[in-house]
């Protein structure tokens, strides 16, 4: 029988994707694979609320961004917290994906256990070192010097990056507990299209931070995509970042904004450490046409003064674009830090549900 002939195998996944991080990009990627087109169910706020505790974006960011990630066909909005046969076969699904961790309801059941019954339920290799939950516990860090891990205690010292911090993997739960995100060169190349840009392509070049992907970043990818053909994203370094957002930015580290940024649809190329200065070598290197910035400040060189942008604009290539949006990465910190009770419970409450359920399964 011919490829064309052959039903489509049509792929369900679905979640909270808060805070959409490469985890989640990266569980998608995998469950893309598995078929031919995937298909997405976000759920509400309300619902996430009810199961797990508030989330940190609203669910018209989460549909935004989960739309966002290259992998994804298609999105559902408002799908339900319990997975069903039902909801499978109205969007025509053959099965559900789902990460290699435990999903459960407030009442502690397992929300894919009907899809599981029924065979129709797959398995991909969640993303160790990644997960919302560590993610608000990083923010949360920013604010205090000291603070409790389980049973230890550690100390932030000033200029010590969230991510050099050493964790305690055992007394936490192997899902969302904090651990450490091992970055690989495969994992680069599972991310990345690994294509050229096609024959007199109109390179864009930006660059910048990109710490904690959220839809300010995404409008704004957005509109530089669409002045031209590859859009080539430059990464700062993690030390250069701090220079100039100063406390203990960034939240995500360069391997980790990397695989974010990779996830995203509108990003053809990443840059892994882009110097600050967009040089005339930069520029030629890639043979960009236009070097794009959104419309917040842009620091001068944090050693010399000068303006990173200084030659694309003597080659007239430098652009500004309006990302409509005013959402930066510092108020999403806020945000956390406004209902730091809230996000403290809900981190507590889902590690030790996972701790219970992982102690009810070794004692079976
Ligand atoms: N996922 C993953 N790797 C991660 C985090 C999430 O593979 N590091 C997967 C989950 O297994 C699930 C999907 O991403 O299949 C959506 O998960 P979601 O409900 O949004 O995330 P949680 O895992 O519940 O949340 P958290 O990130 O706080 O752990
Ligand atoms: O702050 P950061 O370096 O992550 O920003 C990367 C790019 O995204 C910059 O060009 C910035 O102007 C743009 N941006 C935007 N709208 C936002 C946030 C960032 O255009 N809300």
């Amino acid at each position: 029988m011919g490829t064309e002939n052959r039903k489509q195998t049509r792929v369900w996944c679905d979640g909270c994707y808060d805070m959409v991080h490469f985890g989640h990009a990266n569980s998608l990627r995998q469950a893309k694979a598995l078929g031919d087109y995937l298909i997405v169910g976000v759920h509400t706020d309300e619902e996430i609320t009810k199961h797990k505790g508030p989330p940190v974006f609203n669910e018209q960011e989460r549909y935004e961004m989960t739309r966002a990630i290259k992998w994804v066909d298609e999105v559902v909005e408002g799908a339900p917290y319990v997975t069903t046969l039902e909801t499978l076969d109205e969007y025509d699904c053959d099965f559900c994906a789902h990460g290699n961790d435990i999903t459960t309801t407030a009442d502690g059941k397992d929300t894919y256990q009907e899809v599981k019954d029924a065979g129709r339920y797959k398995e991909v290799e969640r993303t160790q070192g990644v997960s919302t939950t560590d993610l608000v516990g990083r923010m949360l860090l920013l604010t205090r010097e000291h603070f409790r891990r389980g049973a230890s205690e550690y100390t932030l010292e000033k200029g010590d990056a969230p991510s050099n911090l050493a964790t305690d993997a055992k007394a936490r739960s192997p899902y969302t507990g904090m651990s450490q995100f091992l970055p690989t060169t495969r994992k680069i190349q599972q991310f990345s299209e690994g294509k050229e840009p096609p024959p007199n392509a109109k390179i864009v070049y930006v660059a910048g931070a990109f710490d904690v992907l959220h839809p300010g970043h995404l409008a704004f990818l957005k509109a530089a995509c669409a002045l031209g053909d590859f859009l080539i994203v430059g990464l700062h370094t993690d030390p250069i970042v701090n220079t100039y957002k100063g406390s203990n930015y960034p939240i995500m580290n360069l391997h980790e904004r990397t695989l974010s940024v990779l996830a995203c649809k509108y990003v053809s190329e990443v840059v892994i450490g882009a110097p600050y200065i967009v040089t005339a070598d930069l520029l030629d290197h890639f043979s960009v046409a236009v070097v794009v910035h959104g419309k917040t400040k842009i620091s001068g060189d944090p050693i010399s003064q000068e303006d990173p942008y200084a030659e694309p604009k003597r080659r007239g290539i430098f652009q500004e674009v309006e990302s409509g949006s005013t959402l930066t990465t510092d108020m999403i910190v806020h945000r956390i830090i406004a209902r730091r009770m809230d996000y403290e419970k809900r981190n507590e409450a889902k590690e030790k549900k996972e701790l219970a359920i992982l102690e009810a399964i070794q004692n079976k």
